[in-house]
């Protein structure tokens, strides 16, 4: 299998074939179907909200690369007079400049500077994005999801229920056919902002939003809610997972905040950070509410509205090989998103033909030692996954996390 796996990734350098799954399937003996907000998706691997998904070209390009799903760029709620409390995040900025950033472990990776915030054109254009997505999506060629940063109040102040209500309408409609799936983004910059200096404030914000959300939707609504990196230490990542019982999904965990630079970052130091807090989870997450100091009683009325399900996970953050995938997979993630590694400079993927998410996927699935394949295969090697009716699943890997031994 492994001469096999070096004579794919060379082919397939100029083309990944259509329907790369398949493929996998029939070579390997390997199921790749993933799980995303209650969706199964033929692999796990998709596109993390942000300035890669902010036109019907770019979900064209990834329809036809074959990627599992998409996120759109995060857009701000705003009420029906078009008046928006989070409003500082919806400014423009076009330059990104993709770099290299060493690792409080040394490790070298890649990072993103942006100053950028949220989505920077009208709610319309916004919608129009969503019907294309919509499309893609019936057509089964790719799942697209809207994301929004809604209202998030200081302690003492009420929600805007305005604003989740008018923005909530406008998506259901423009999606059509319910569920309407939504990612809620809780972004690095807020994680920098004083908005965020107060736990006590966070921890309201994910046990109420997301029975917000639901409650402004006119049908029924998926809910995953993207978390931060808080300024806080691990334990409050575990009390943000624990207290935002009301999502069906979390995505683990944003981008970290550079305070000196004013700027969001990733690479090893995101990812590491992550995999340690995902490790921590079993014990603690399952055990109950937080107990957080100065954690507020819920505003009287509202109760998440499906106590005891533990919500789907999603990763996300430094996803540069097979290898990484799996990591957060055996932490239990049943899919990923990416951003960075859809960015790099040409020369560093193998490909050599197609668009960067095709010479991405390439290397994250077939790369002879790093890749998907490749992981699965010698974890089956490591007696640490089995076979199950002649092949391995990927989702028996976020499935078998946490079990004892
Ligand atoms: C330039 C840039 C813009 C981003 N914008 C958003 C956004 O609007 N909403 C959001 O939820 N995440 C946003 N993200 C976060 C990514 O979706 C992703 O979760 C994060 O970068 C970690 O993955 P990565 O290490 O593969 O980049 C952005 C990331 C980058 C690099």
């Amino acid at each position: 299998m492994r001469a096999q796996l070096e004579r794919d990734f060379q082919r397939f350098q100029r083309e990944l074939p259509p329907g790369f799954p398949d493929h996998v399937r029939e070579t390997y003996g390997i199921d790749l179907t993933a799980r995303y907000l209650g969706e199964t998706i033929p692999h796990p691997i998709g596109k993390g909200s942000g300035q890669l998904s902010l036109n019907e070209t770019q979900l064209a390009a990834d329809a036809e690369a074959g990627l599992a799903f998409v996120v759109l760029k995060t857009v701000i709620a705003q009420d029906e007079a078009g008046s928006q409390s989070m409003a500082a995040w919806a400014v423009h900025e076009t330059k990104m400049t993709v770099e290299r950033r060493r690792a409080a472990s040394n490790r070298t990776g890649w990072t993103v500077t942006w100053k950028g915030r949220g989505w920077d054109r009208t709610l319309d254009e916004y919608l129009a994005l969503v019907r294309a997505g919509r499309d893609l999506t019936r057509a089964r060629r790719l799942l697209v999801l809207p994301s929004v940063k809604y209202h998030l109040p200081r302690l003492q102040e009420p929600f805007r229920d305005a604003e989740y209500r008018y923005t909530t309408r406008r998506l259901a409609d423009a999606w059509g056919e319910p569920p309407l799936l939504v990612e809620k983004d809780f972004s690095p910059t807020l994680a920098g902002d004083s908005l965020a200096a107060d736990r006590g404030q966070i921890v309201r914000w994910l046990r109420e939003v997301p029975v917000r959300i639901r409650s402004a939707s006119p049908g029924p609504v998926r809910i995953a809610v993207k978390l931060m990196n808080a300024r806080f230490d691990d334990d409050f990542q575990l009390a943000m997972m624990a207290a935002c019982t009301g999502a069906d999904a979390l995505v683990v965990f944003n981008r970290l905040f550079d305070a000196e630079r004013g700027v969001a970052y990733g690479g090893w130091d995101l990812s590491e950070r992550n995999l340690r807090v995902l490790d921590a989870i079993a014990p603690r997450v399952s055990a109950g509410p937080p107990n957080t100091p100065g954690s507020p009683p819920l505003t009287p009325g509202l109760r998440p509205l499906t106590p005891g399900l533990r919500p789907g996970l999603c990763g996300t953050g430094n996803i540069c090989s097979g290898r990484l995938i799996v990591d957060y997979a055996r932490r239990g993630c049943e899919s990923v998103q990416l951003h960075t590694f859809f960015q790099l400079p040409l020369s560093e993927y193998a490909a050599t033909r197609g668009s960067r998410t095709q010479r991405a996927l390439h290397a994250l699935v077939f790369h002879p030692s790093d890749g998907l394949v490749a992981a699965m295969l010698e974890l089956e090697a490591a007696g640490e996954l089995e076979r199950r009716d002649g092949a391995l699943h990927f989702l028996d890997l976020a499935s078998h996390a946490h079990r004892p031994g």
